[in-house]
């Protein structure tokens, strides 16, 4: 059996959705901190368990009968996510799962200089030792793409710090390769790099969303600190914008410069274009 958490979330959710398309739903499982929000799945005859990574016990025998668990990365900012995830893996291994998966992201290091990616080297570091057959899943960046380009549509520009060049991936994709890999099995042992086959900007980003509109949409580069204060003044705290900035520094300096060809195998198809996301992001 597959077992994966964050299925209430988008990323897993779709690699449950993924699963059942290929697997008998009596093979599939998730543990999920709200039961009631799985109901979904639950219908469709998948086994759902409750979990969190703040209950060790509970999370272990929401694992039970699992031959392979996918975890999600914690998105719990007041928490102490590496021990979350140190939990969540060791829970994973007690209740005898031979393959742990988890959800990393591409370039993660130790010394990297954007925060989440030295929590995502720790974890890895831990499944490493775990024992079991691991596969990090190093994606590329995702989330909702108006958070990344800002409202490109309305002002006609792309306004954000100075970046470099990144990787940005349909959860849609991420979740379909990981189901795929599930499927494969042990095949993939150790990280993986999940990215489209060339990196992108946002002058990039621009430029799709100029022949969407048929208009020009500019690429502004903001300074970082005016960009600071214009998010702090739109009611972000400025811990939060801080930590987002060294994002773009980090592409400034070619930390997520390189890729590779395996999501693009793995799907079978080229993953969706950033021309095809933004334009699904205004509906059109
Ligand atoms: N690489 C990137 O660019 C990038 C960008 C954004 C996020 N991320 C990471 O990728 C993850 C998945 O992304 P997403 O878009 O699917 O996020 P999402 O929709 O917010 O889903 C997050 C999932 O994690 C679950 N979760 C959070 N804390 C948990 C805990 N303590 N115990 C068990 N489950 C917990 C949530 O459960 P509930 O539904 O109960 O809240 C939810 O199902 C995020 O959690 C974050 O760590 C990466």
């Amino acid at each position: 059996m597959i077992i994966v958490t964050g299925a209430t979330g988008i990323l897993n959710g779709a690699v449950v959705e993924h699963l059942l398309e290929r697997l008998p739903a009596s093979q599939i499982g998730v543990s999920v901190r709200d039961p009631s929000r799985a109901r979904r799945f639950a219908e469709r005859g998948v086994s759902v368990r409750r979990g969190s990574y703040d209950e060790p016990n509970a999370l272990r025998e929401s694992f039970e009968g699992a031959d392979q668990v996918l975890l999600v990365s914690s998105n719990d900012l007041s928490a102490d996510v590496a021990a979350q995830h140190r939990r969540a893996i060791d829970a994973a291994v007690e209740a005898g799962a031979q393959h742990v998966l988890y959800t990393s992201q591409h370039a993660a290091s130790a010394d990297s200089p954007y925060l989440p990616q030295t929590i995502h080297a720790m974890s890895e570091d831990h499944l490493a030792a775990s024992g079991v057959a691991w596969t990090a899943l190093r994606y590329g960046f995702y989330g909702d793409i108006a958070d990344l380009v800002g409202p490109w549509h309305s002002t006609g520009a792309v306004a954000r710090p100075a970046d470099g060049p990144f990787f940005w991936v349909d959860r849609r994709d991420a979740g379909e390769a990981a189901a795929e890999i599930l499927i494969r099995g042990v095949a993939y042992n150790g990280s993986v790099d999940l990215t489209p086959a060339s990196p992108i900007t946002l002058t990039d980003f621009a430029s799709a969303a100029s022949q969407l509109a048929g208009r020009q949409i500019e690429r502004i580069t903001v300074g970082d600190e005016e960009w600071i204060a214009g998010e702090v003044a739109s009611g972000v705290p400025e811990a939060a914008a801080r930590f987002t900035l060294t994002m773009f520094q980090a592409t400034r300096i070619g930390h997520f410069a390189h890729s590779d060809a395996q999501l693009t195998e793995l799907l079978g198809r080229e993953p969706l274009s950033v021309s095809e996301q933004l334009a699904d992001e205004i509906g059109s």
